[in-house]
């Protein structure tokens, strides 16, 4: 299934940074004093402050394809391709930390573990008090998941089939889909699981009805790994992906949004987003 709902994912913010980036990158140092002390300053606060020196270090939790999951103990996924191309348009080596989702946005707030979380996280406001966002690159919506030969559970009847006591919900911890399950299907149990794989095994052993996950995933579960069960419902919360940097990085995020910007000019972004969902 396509996802071509995504809108233009880079907005005019990241040209104003680009623009910006450029114009600092013209000073260069006259004989005053006063003048060398600004010109050093620019140039200190031009170069980034890193977790590691030279290296672009991301945290994700690799569970949770198309965007991230481990494959042969390597990670891939889009977010995966995207942290690539944004180390190497950056000039930096790539590192990656497995980390629980829930623990990715604290990490970042807290600083020192990791430069980025790359991590199909969603722009939310009360996460957006703790870091900062990067412009939006990926659009989605949430998927409910049941399995097949559940007929109760349906389109037409999940509102009330899901929303009775006794009746299990499996999301992932910290996610858009725990909120939601927990907001629309107040009278069920959501159950939070630390691993995203985990809901679906859940399911499928009978410890849970549905699972409430990103569409985009929801899909490629259920086609991949789970063909027994089903995305009956896919519900349009239009969310907007971005990658979560420290608040007291200014310059990472500036750069990292013009380097999304260059990838979006240069064609990169729409064949990285059409790898997998092309
Ligand atoms: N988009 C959802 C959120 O931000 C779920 C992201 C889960 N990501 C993951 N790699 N498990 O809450």
């Amino acid at each position: 299934m396509k996802n071509m709902s995504r809108r233009e994912f880079i907005g005019s913010a990241s040209a104003l940074a680009a623009i910006a980036a450029l114009a600092g990158c013209g000073s260069t140092g006259g004989n005053t004093a006063a003048t060398t002390e600004a010109a050093s300053t620019a140039a200190a606060a031009d170069a980034a402050s890193l977790v590691t020196e030279g290296k672009l270090t991301v945290g994700t939790s690799p569970d949770f394809p198309p965007f991230e999951n481990l494959e042969n103990d390597e990670y891939v996924g889009l977010d995966m391709d995207l942290a690539k191309a944004l180390a190497d348009k950056l000039g930096l080596e790539l590192e990656i930390k497995s980390l629980n989702f829930d623990a990715i946005v604290p990490a970042v707030a807290a600083g020192g573990q990791v430069d980025l979380g790359l991590s199909g996280i969603t722009i939310e406001p009360e996460r957006e008090e703790q870091v900062n966002f990067s412009d939006p690159y990926y659009i989605d919506d949430l998927g409910v998941v049941a399995m097949k030969d559940n007929a109760d559970v349906t389109a037409d009847t999940y509102t009330d089939a899901l929303n009775q006591a006794g009746v299990v919900i499996a999301v992932q911890s910290g996610t858009t889909g725990e909120s939601y399950a927990q907001e629309n299907f107040p009278n069920a149990t959501t159950q939070p699981f630390t691993n995203a794989t985990d809901c679906f095994a859940q399911m499928q052993a009978g410890n849970a009805t549905a699972v409430v996950t990103n569409k985009a995933v929801a899909a490629k579960m259920v086609a991949d790994a789970y063909t027994n069960a089903q995305v009956i419902k896919e519900i349009a919360t239009g969310e907007e992906y971005g990658i979560a940097i420290n608040k007291d990085n200014a310059d990472l995020l500036a750069k990292v949004n013009d380097a999304l910007q260059a990838l979006t000019d240069d064609g990169t972004m729409d064949s990285i987003v059409n790898k997998y969902f092309g």
